[in-house]
């Protein structure tokens, strides 16, 4: 589900120009093996539009061993002779496109499949891929874990930024949002969840099945599963929502239960600001990863992650409200390129200052001070992370929350709140850039917004005051 891209046109023409001129035999065409992403070149693949991931996997804690297929179906955006598929570890042993058998290889983290016969620009298909292996935790940039990591009765996967490949083939760019299906086995006892609504579930052979469907399009990096033993609460919202919530054990103590026991208010105050809830379902994921292979919550769809083993509390209630408002703005209207990420972590930060100040603790006028007093916040401007360790830095959370902030002094109450409600409904279920946010800025206002963001979002130095 993306539009289409003009990026990969030369490539295209100079290829039609090779096979009409030379009479040679030509290399059928290949897809891009990345979208072209500043900070991760390698991300994603040209030449099709996923629309569905249908994954049907079966996990075994005891051996950590993962198997199953991916179906993968796309729509070409080019001819395709072969494409890529960004896969990293685990073992392929067959590859089907269209329910024929298609030649295929691995370099790095690209998995290249070659249908048998060219795919046309336009043709829908479904490649399917049938792996196995012990799935791997992939170290980011910056040093912090992802993709699948173990627990003490399970596993967890987290996919931000590229993690989803450790565990699916996939089209791994926020870019190509997509439809998923997810049934995955696992030992009798042991529960699964993963984003979206739990469409089924079964016992066969002492093993439980789990069918958990996500209609909305969603990004790689928000899929999730969560294997292990969990307490499972589900419920509905006074507004008719419903929640399903999985605890570990271990973490379900009374501070947890109470967080999360805010989790309608918290959706209805997030209305208020950005318009209704984007799903069919929310609630949360709270686990324990150990020690050394997290510590950082995420907003994965429906229903953000949270590490259970933190010392106290385990859902802080900022950090609720942050994920929660993700639901909006990362998830719904996810970033176009990793380098708009700001628009993730700037909304939410500001969100939380909001919050903070509606529960009678700091104002935003002290949040935002205090950003403005860090250091690390004015390392370079949110618009700009320079590499792909810096997408997490403070610049992106608080001086992008500080943009927001200005905007409100520059615009006044009104009219900033009515644009916070209007952004999430311009780019609902879509993507969205930062040129996309300051032209969207310009027009919903009808006014010179240039200096404001010269200064804020893009400019190099830290204003004397804020
Ligand atoms: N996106 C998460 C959030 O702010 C945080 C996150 C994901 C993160 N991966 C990370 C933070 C790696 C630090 C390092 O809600
Ligand atoms: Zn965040």
């Amino acid at each position: 589900m993306r539009a289409a891209r003009h990026a990969l046109l030369p490539l295209l023409l100079a290829c039609c120009l090779s096979c009409s001129a030379g009479g040679v035999v030509a290399e059928p065409v290949a897809g891009a093996p990345g979208v072209g992403d500043r900070l991760f070149p390698h991300a994603g693949n040209g030449g099709y539009d996923v629309t569905h991931y249908g994954l049907d996997l079966s996990y075994e804690p005891s051996s950590g061993r993962l198997s199953g297929t991916a179906a993968v179906t796309a729509t070409a955006t080019q001819d395709l002779g072969r494409f890529n598929l960004d896969l990293s570890g685990l073992t392929v042993g067959s590859v089907t496109v269209g329910g024929h058998p298609a030649a295929f290889s691995r370099s790095g983290d690209e998995l290249t499949v070659r249908p048998d016969k060219p795919l046309d620009r336009g043709e829908q298909f479904t490649a399917t891929v049938a792996y196995a292996g012990v799935p791997r935790t992939l170290t980011d940039p910056d040093g912090s874990r992802e993709g699948w990591l173990r627990t003490s009765d399970g596993a967890v996967a987290l996919g931000e930024p590229v993690g989803a490949m450790a565990w699916f083939p996939c089209n791994n760019h926020p870019s190509d949002k997509a439809a998923y299906d997810l049934t995955v086995s696992v030992p009798g006892g042991l529960t699964a969840v993963s984003n979206g609504e739990l469409a089924g579930t079964s016992q066969t052979g002492g093993r439980s099945v789990f069918h958990w469907r996500t209609s909305r399009p969603m990004a790689t990096y928000l899929a999730t599963l969560a294997i292990g033993h969990f307490d499972v609460s589900r419920s509905t919202t006074p507004a008719g929502l419903p929640l399903y919530t999985a605890v570990d054990p271990r973490s379900n103590d009374p501070a947890t239960a109470a967080a999360l026991a805010r989790i309608p208010e918290i959706l209805d105050w997030e209305s208020g600001l950005f318009g209704p809830y984007p799903f069919a379902s929310s609630g949360a994921i709270v686990a324990h990863l150990g020690s050394d292979q997290g510590g950082y919550a995420l907003e994965t769809q429906n229903r953000p992650f949270f590490p259970g083993d933190g010392d106290p509390p385990a859902v802080p209630l900022s950090t609720l409200v942050h994920e929660l408002s993700h639901q909006w703005v990362g998830d719904s209207v996810t970033p176009r390129s990793w380098q708009d990420i700001w628009l993730n972590e700037g909304f939410a930060t500001y969100t939380a200052w909001l919050w903070d100040a509606h529960e009678g603790g700091d104002t935003v006028d002290q949040s935002a001070a205090a950003a403005f007093a860090e250091t690390a916040a004015w390392a370079f401007p949110p618009a700009s992370p320079p590499t792909a360790a810096d997408l997490f830095a403070a610049p992106v959370y608080r001086r992008g929350a500080l943009v927001l902030y200005e905007l409100r002094r520059t615009l006044g109450d009104a009219e900033f709140l009515r644009l916070l409600r209007a952004w999430p409904a311009e780019h609902r279920y879509g993507n969205a850039s930062t040129a996309d946010f300051t032209a969207f800025c310009a027009k919903f206002t009808g006014r010179d917004l240039t200096p404001v963001f010269r200064t804020w979002l893009y400019g190099a130095a830290k204003p004397a005051h804020l």
